[in-house]
């Protein structure tokens, strides 16, 4: 066994805790490593809860040689001013002290006269800039120019993206898009939580950003590798549970990476020794159980037909023609019409997603595995 940190629990639920806990995805990182050495950006797209931000953290720490990688996650920026700040403290916190890099990025990041802080919890510095608005876009653009001129090549993963879209300044993507093409030493990697924010930024042929990246379409991980990690998790943790086990939490998640994670590291832990079909349906019980509350929740937040649409979709499972007469009728939905507004909110308040299949039919689903087998039972 490696001297690598020991999980308690090999399941990781939330963030990344390194390759050996990392199912899987050799395809995506070669394909995003390869790109970037080819001097690409990428776009990872996909529905959520899926592994973007896991995939991304993967790369990052099998990048080659020579090269250095900087993640920031946008969702709390609010403007481009929160942008700079969370760039800026990120080039700080990710060059290694050691590297050849480290005094010149210090040096950089003091120019911009930021003021230097740091976090009360870890210790990692902090920079924030006190600066109006035009001077933003400049400690940007020379941030970027200076990356660009180091003997390192740089990728820098922006998580989140789609949160530029509510940033104030106007066209932000335009702009960014524009410093980004002028660079040859630095590479993005682009992914976002939100699927229909993160088409709009990449698909839209009217949008800057259309065609500029190479797109990975991330999609579930192959369900007999996840049941061989699966499986070889236990092992690390002295435990046993059979293939067709493994396979029957994979069926009833779909496969699902947060749900297998999640319903995975359950059972690890309350399992002695061999886990059994009882136990991992007794923990899938507990886990909606305590989830009803939110589940309830939801009928509060949506109006009725959008309820109603929801638990038809939950109850199906996969819906291919949700304005069909014979699924209105048999979930008594109203007009097509008043389904098609509902589908449209409960797409962008992310219960519902719509995939396409292999032949290229679209579908919907309910993004809640959780939520879908609850609403089965009821
Ligand atoms: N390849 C993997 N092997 C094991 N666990 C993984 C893997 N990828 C992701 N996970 C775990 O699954 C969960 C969801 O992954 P992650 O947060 O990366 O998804 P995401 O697609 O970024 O989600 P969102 O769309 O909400 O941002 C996390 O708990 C993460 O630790
Ligand atoms: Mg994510």
């Amino acid at each position: 066994m490696s001297d690598k940190l020991l999980l308690q629990n090999p399941f990781v639920v939330s963030g990344y805790r390194g390759d050996e806990y990392f199912c899987d995805r050799a395809k995506e990182t070669a394909q995003l490593i390869d790109n970037m050495t080819n001097g690409n950006s990428t776009t990872i797209i996909s529905i959520r809860r899926i592994g973007k931000t896991g995939l991304i953290r993967h790369v990052l720490e099998q990048l080659p040689e020579n090269w250095q990688g900087i993640y920031i996650d946008i969702l709390e920026t609010e403007n481009l001013s929160g942008f700079l700040n969370l760039l800026a403290t990120s080039i700080l916190t990710s060059v290694p002290e050691k590297s050849s890099i480290w005094k010149k990025s210090m040096d950089f990041v003091k120019s911009l006269r930021p003021v230097i802080g740091f976090d009360p919890l870890t210790g990692a510095p902090q920079a924030s800039f006190d600066i109006t608005d035009e001077y933003v876009a400049q400690n940007i653009d020379a941030t970027l120019k200076f990356l660009e001129t180091l003997e390192t090549r740089i990728v820098i993963a922006i998580d989140e993206f789609q949160q530029i879209l509510s940033y104030p300044e106007k066209n932000t993507d335009a702009w960014l898009r524009t410093r980004i093409q002028q660079m040859k030493n630095v590479v993005f990697i682009f992914s976002g939580s939100q699927q229909h924010l993160m088409a709009e930024l990449f698909s839209l042929p009217k949008r800057p950003f259309y065609r500029s990246t190479q797109i990975i379409k991330l999609d579930k991980i192959d369900q007999q590798t996840y049941c061989d990690f699966i499986l070889s998790m236990f092992e690390k943790g002295d435990k046993i549970i059979a293939p067709e086990t493994a396979h029957e939490i994979l069926d009833w998640t779909n496969t699902h990476t947060f749900y297998v994670q999640s319903l995975c590291s359950r059972v690890f832990s309350s399992t002695d020794k061999t886990a059994t079909s009882e136990q991992w349906k007794q923990q899938a019980s507990d886990l909606i159980q305590e989830q009803e509350i939110i589940f309830w929740g939801y009928r509060n937040i949506l109006t009725r037909p959008q309820w109603n649409l929801l638990k038809a979709i939950a109850h199906e499972k996969t819906v291919y023609l949700p304005t069909a007469h014979k699924f209105i009728d048999k979930f008594h939905l109203g007009s097509s019409a008043t389904v098609l507004r509902s589908l449209k909110s409960l797409v962008k308040y992310e219960m519902i997603y719509y995939d396409f299949d292999a032949k290229g039919k679209k579908y919907y689903c309910v993004y809640d595995v959780f939520f879908q087998k609850w609403s089965e039972g009821k």
